[in-house]
């Protein structure tokens, strides 16, 4: 997946396709879509009832008739037809207009690390079908690398970790290039379905999926506490009788739910360490691990990734946009030659 940047800087707009959002950038307009991929559908007739937030809002709420999809999952676009129809009702007339006036458009997306062949093509046709003439695929490591502003091109070790919905993606790069990565299908998603499932099987409640977010913020405690409340209240239903109830739960025990998933990453951490050449590693000691991803915002991630690993551990400004400003980035022409293709500068 290695492309010049001269390629990359010829393309008009650039998605990030990922399992719980979608960004779209336009070259010379910026960020114009960050929205939830999700798309509701109304079985009867086949047609598209609302795409991202609003679909998002429907989900567990709607009629028989009306189904909530998600065309991404664990990366890769599982429903190319229905990707396609999500991200044109997420451009919008007048952008997709603009677009297509180009006269042969041409576009760029970021792909996981170590996407099989058959999800990059998902990709491709995906934007083949919106009307791009020819697609570049970028490694989102290095995207998002290039987004929270990390010097890839200089000859030290950066570290970077990108906390996904589906996945969590961790590399070490220097002069522009990836040196070691490995990617664990362990993000967001998995936490909080660590964390329903606690509820159920301690509590015998069922979490509606919003209720997830207010748990995370009593783990961190909002900063009130070093480790927040001892307990904070949830409501939910009664999974015998199917009533509403609400529990007071321990939070030091949902810390401990979500331990599961978390390890799984701090695993694959400590393996891209390993694979690490000594030099990088003393480099790494300094300049700490770089958090991407809206899963960094999960909190008590970056203090538990500090603890582990005893390195200095930062999170980007914006992190979940990242990927997406990292490709901007790219189309515009704003990073250094050597990045992604030293042999051209
Ligand atoms: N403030 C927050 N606190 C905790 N988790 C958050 C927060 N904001 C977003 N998330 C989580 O971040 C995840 C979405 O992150 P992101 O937008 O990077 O995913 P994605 O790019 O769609 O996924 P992927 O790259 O894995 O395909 C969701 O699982 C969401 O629950
Ligand atoms: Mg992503």
């Amino acid at each position: 997946m290695t492309v010049s940047l001269e390629q990359l800087r010829r393309c008009h707009f650039a998605v990030d396709l990922g399992a719980a959002r979608t960004r779209v950038y336009v070259k010379g307009t910026g960020l114009v879509v960050d929205q939830p991929s999700t798309a509701a559908v109304n079985t009867r007739t086949g047609g598209l009832i609302a795409v991202g937030e609003f679909a998002e809002k429907m989900t567990g709420r709607t009629p028989d008739y009306i189904k909530v999809v998600r065309p991404v999952a664990g990366g890769t676009v599982v429903d190319i037809e229905m990707a396609q129809r999500m991200l044109r009702h997420l451009l919008g007339d007048k952008m997709r207009r603009m677009l297509r006036r180009k006269p042969r458009l041409r576009a760029a997306a970021c792909a996981p690390h170590d996407a099989d062949p058959l999800a990059q093509r998902a990709t491709i046709e995906t934007l083949v079908g919106l009307g791009a003439r020819r697609v570049e695929l970028v490694d989102t490591l290095i995207a998002a690398a290039v987004g929270c502003g990390l010097p890839v091109e200089r000859p030290e070790a950066t570290m970077i970790m990108v906390c996904g919905a589906a996945a969590t993606q961790v590399a070490v790069l220097s002069l522009g290039s990836i040196v070691t990565a490995d990617r664990m299908p362990v993000g967001g998603e998995a936490v909080d379905h660590a964390i329903v499932q606690h509820l159920r099987h301690e509590h015998g409640l069922i979490l509606p999926t919003r209720s997830v977010r207010p748990l995370q913020l009593a783990l961190s405690g909002n900063g009130l506490t070093p480790h927040g409340p001892a307990s904070t209240e949830i409501h939910g239903r009664d999974v015998a009788t199917g009533l509403a109830r609400s529990v007071r739960v321990d939070t030091a025990a949902v810390r401990g739910a979500i331990q599961t998933p978390l390890t799984a990453v701090l695993d694959g951490i400590g393996r891209v360490l390993r694979d690490c050449p000594p030099d990088l590693v003393a480099d790494l000691a300094d300049r700490g691990i770089m958090m991407v991803g809206g899963s960094a915002l999960l909190p008590g991630f970056d203090q538990m990734l500090r603890q582990a690993t005893r390195m200095p551990v930062h999170i980007a400004e914006r992190p979940d946009i990242c990927a997406a400003q990292g490709l901007g980035a790219m189309l515009e022409g704003r990073i250094e030659p050597l990045v992604l293709d030293p042999l051209a500068a």
